[in-house]
């Protein structure tokens, strides 16, 4: 990644430029860089921010000029300006700042469809999170025990395990030193969780499917360590009749009705003090192939954003 000059951008029908403060990076972004999901070269990267709407183009009614906003789900944020859906664009509320809003879109609402919607959870659930300390970790943990389930966190340093404890986990686990499977089963008495939420993928997956209940659901929802192999759907019989499920964001907030009600729970959360957010690393715009080595090095925990 290098940093260029590039003409400022212009508005077309149903979109607004965006002058960004903060862009959120995130695991995708890498994925995307590295060719794994394909978008045409060259490429502005970057999948989220928050700012200040400076142009709108024909057509627009959800934002105007001045309007202080975030967005998650289109590419191009890693910019001074970029060029967004106007329908994407949620106006911020006075108590939340840019930095936070740009922490929030992609990560928060992520968690948040998570635990309230691929399986929401309830009270008497046991789930576990893999990378509990991670971007999304961090806030699904917290969303998880507002949901009112146990959470079982796994980590791969004890620094990190402080951070998920501080989140809420009632129990951590050191992936990288224990049989994670075998420490949720003790943890469970032996029952397994009714939901695994992993991220990780290749690393994860097979024992992932070993921690559930019966009838419980796999929610693979990233491969931070590699795509998982093909497998034989016999095994979800096997384990007990699971349920496999692999969602993106894209999926859970089609609608500008849901993405503002998901946004806006996660604003109102965070004024109100039931939510918090970590900035765990803040770098200069033209430091992003740094960031990306952080990221992909599981150096970072909570949120990393670059400020053009
Ligand atoms: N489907 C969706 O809608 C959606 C939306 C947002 C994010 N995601 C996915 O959620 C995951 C987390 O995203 P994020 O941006 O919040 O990142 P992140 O969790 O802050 O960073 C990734 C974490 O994954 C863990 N990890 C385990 N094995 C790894 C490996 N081999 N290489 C790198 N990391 C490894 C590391 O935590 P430890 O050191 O503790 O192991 C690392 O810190 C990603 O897989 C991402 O694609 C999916």
């Amino acid at each position: 990644m290098t940093l260029q000059e590039c003409p400022e951008p212009e508005p077309g029908e149903g979109q607004a430029v965006v002058r960004i403060e903060a862009a959120g990076v995130n695991f995708i972004d890498i994925y995307q860089r590295m060719g794994a999901y394909k978008i045409p070269l060259p490429f502005t990267p970057g999948n989220e921010a928050a700012g200040v709407v400076v142009r709108t183009g024909p057509g627009v009614t959800e934002v105007a000029a001045g309007d202080r906003v975030a967005y998650a789900g289109t590419i191009g944020s890693y910019a001074a300006q970029a060029v967004v859906p106007a329908w994407r664009l949620v106006r911020l509320p006075k108590a939340i700042d840019a930095k936070t809003a740009a922490a929030l879109m992609l990560q928060g609402m992520t968690a948040h469809y998570l635990a309230m919607a691929t399986y929401p959870l309830k009270p008497g659930d046991a789930c576990l999170v893999h990378a509990a300390a991670g971007g999304v970790g961090l806030l699904l943990v917290q969303i998880a025990k507002r949901r009112g389930a146990r959470v079982i966190g796994t980590v791969s340093t004890a620094e990190k395990a402080e951070l998920a404890r501080k989140a809420g986990a009632d129990n951590v686990i050191l992936y990288t030193e224990r049989d994670f499977e075998a420490e949720t089963r003790k943890i469970t008495g032996g029952k397994g969780v009714q939901v695994v939420y992993d991220s990780v993928g290749k690393g994860t997956f097979e024992k992932s499917l070993s921690c559930l209940a019966m009838r419980g659901y796999l929610v693979l929802y990233g491969q931070s360590s590699g795509p998982v192999a093909s497998f034989d759907p016999q095994v979800l019989n096997a384990k007990g009749g699971l349920y496999l499920t692999r969602p993106s964001l894209a999926h859970y907030t089609a609608t500008r009705e849901e993405l503002l009600g998901r946004a806006n729970d996660l604003f109102d959360w965070v004024a109100r003090g039931e939510l918090e957010v970590r900035i765990g690393a803040e770098l200069p715009l033209a430091e992003a192939a740094e960031a990306h080595r952080r990221l992909a090095g599981r150096l970072t925990t909570g949120k990393v954003l670059l400020i053009p």
